[in-house]
């Protein structure tokens, strides 16, 4: 169920979206890192035609060979055939030119998570596409609300929140902000079906809906390791064996990366000091401070070994 705030805008907005929603055909991907790759990838595998754009030619050719490598581990254990890995391909273009995002029917952004740098993209964006095109960001923090504010088109643009590995996580999270119009929630509420995710509805606040659950709760683990009120090995123990958790909470961070789980924070933090539920937690801003972000430099809350699946616990 909407928000009154919410509801009250989707009524009066209802009447007036002129030019009316596009078809999507055409779907552009702005950015070709870790989740635009698989973004560009899965929207190909539905048949939709994909231009993919990054700013330079090296991170595109290297968001290029992540999709060729993705297709070719399907294509070597017969998830696809060569047809279709040859369709898929073909329905990629690959540019370093903004111009040629001009017929895009669907945006779809997933740059580094950097407020300043979304707000000029869109902006520059606004002036390339074509006026009926539809604006999704990725974004996993950021306000929805204040990106649309800029994009020249606010009742046109929605969140649109992947997971990491896009290829094989199943949920998308659509986000709607007060301006976004119900028919492009709506019509891109059903691409997220058509790209075979499932798709969930929410209204922009932070976190939406998963990081508002999940990285209070990664954080209330460390505040308890603050508190001394466990140790590291317990607290991740108890959610295991007591809640059914694949993994504990501060083994998950590691995980994650705690310079992501830091940021994300920080940020809130500094954007709700009212709201009890953010806070930033002692152990993990020193650990953040020290460059121990976690698996990924051998250090966080566990001592990680190469190729490590379970670490030593620091403390
Ligand atoms: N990593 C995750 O688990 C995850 C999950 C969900 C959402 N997100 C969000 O997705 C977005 C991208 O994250 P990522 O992990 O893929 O980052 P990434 O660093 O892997 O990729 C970002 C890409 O953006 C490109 N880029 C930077 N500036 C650009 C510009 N001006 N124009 C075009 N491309 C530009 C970079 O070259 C890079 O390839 C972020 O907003 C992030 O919050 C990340």
């Amino acid at each position: 169920m909407m928000s009154s705030r919410f509801a009250a805008a989707a009524r009066r907005s209802l009447s007036t979206l002129s030019p009316p929603v596009p078809k999507f055909d055409t779907v552009a991907c702005v950015g070709l890192g870790l989740m635009g790759h698989g973004i560009a990838q899965v929207s190909a595998q539905a048949n939709f035609k994909v231009v993919a754009f990054e700013q330079e030619q090296r991170f595109l050719d290297a968001g290029r060979s992540r999709i060729e490598g993705s297709l070719g581990k399907m294509l070597k254990r017969e998830k696809i055939s060569q047809e279709q890995y040859d369709g898929i391909m073909n329905g990629i273009t690959y540019t370093t030119d903004f111009a040629d995002l001009a017929s895009s029917d669907l945006v779809v952004e997933a740059v580094i998570e950097n407020m300043d740098l979304k707000k000029q993209l869109w902006g520059e964006l606004n002036n390339v596409c074509k006026p009926d095109a539809i604006f999704a960001s990725n974004t996993s923090s950021l306000s929805i609300t204040e990106m649309a504010d800029v994009s020249g088109r606010p009742d046109r643009f929605v969140g649109v929140h992947f997971f990491n590995p896009v290829q094989l996580m199943k949920l998308t999270e659509v986000i709607r902000t007060v301006h976004t119009h119900p028919e492009v929630f709506d019509a891109c509420h059903s691409w997220v079906g058509d790209i075979k995710k499932v798709a969930v509805s929410c209204n922009d606040t932070p976190g939406f809906i998963v990081n508002r659950l999940l990285v209070p709760s990664l954080t209330q683990a460390c505040l308890m390791l603050d508190r001394k009120d466990a140790t590291i090995k317990d607290i991740d123990l108890s959610m295991q064996l007591g809640a059914g958790h694949p993994m504990g909470p501060l083994h998950l961070a590691d995980y994650i990366g705690l310079d992501t789980i830091h940021s994300i924070i920080a940020g809130w933090v500094e954007k709700y000091p009212d709201e009890p539920a953010f806070e930033m937690p002692k152990c993990l801003k020193e650990r953040f401070d020290n460059g121990d972000l976690g698996r990924k430099t051998g250090k966080g809350f566990y001592h990680w070994g190469a190729g490590d699946v379970r670490g030593e616990p620091t403390e």
